[in-house]
């Protein structure tokens, strides 16, 4: 089915199998990497967004759900990691970073 939302003022559209929730309608059929999955249970809130200014897990709620609705990050980024994904080199900076920063506290004994 054809879902069409209005994402932070812009209408995207994707065809979506009829049972996608809407984070992975975001992240995967629109590449809006800016709501995050961790639990996919309602527990954590790191996919939180503003379905027509009403606060909701994304991944909780189907994106048929959405369809016609206006959807926004509470900060107003949804789109942020897709800024992210378009330039490679720094996601893959921060990650290497990260595990680098952590490896060498794991050597230090910090962690
Ligand atoms: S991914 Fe944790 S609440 Fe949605």
């Amino acid at each position: 089915m054809v879902v069409r939302t209005r994402v932070n003022g812009v209408w995207r559209e994707a065809d979506v199998w009829p049972g996608t929730s809407l984070l992975v309608f975001l992240r995967e059929a629109l590449g809006l990497y800016g709501s995050k999955n961790a639990c996919e249970q309602g527990e954590c809130g790191s996919c939180s967004v503003l379905l027509d200014g009403s606060l909701v897990c994304a991944c909780l709620v189907l994106a048929a759900q959405a369809d016609g609705h206006d959807v926004a990050r509470p900060a107003g980024r949804l789109d942020r990691g897709a800024g992210l994904a378009a330039r490679p080199g720094a996601r893959a900076r921060n990650g290497r970073g990260a595990t680098a920063g952590r490896r060498r506290a794991l050597v230090r004994g910090v962690l």
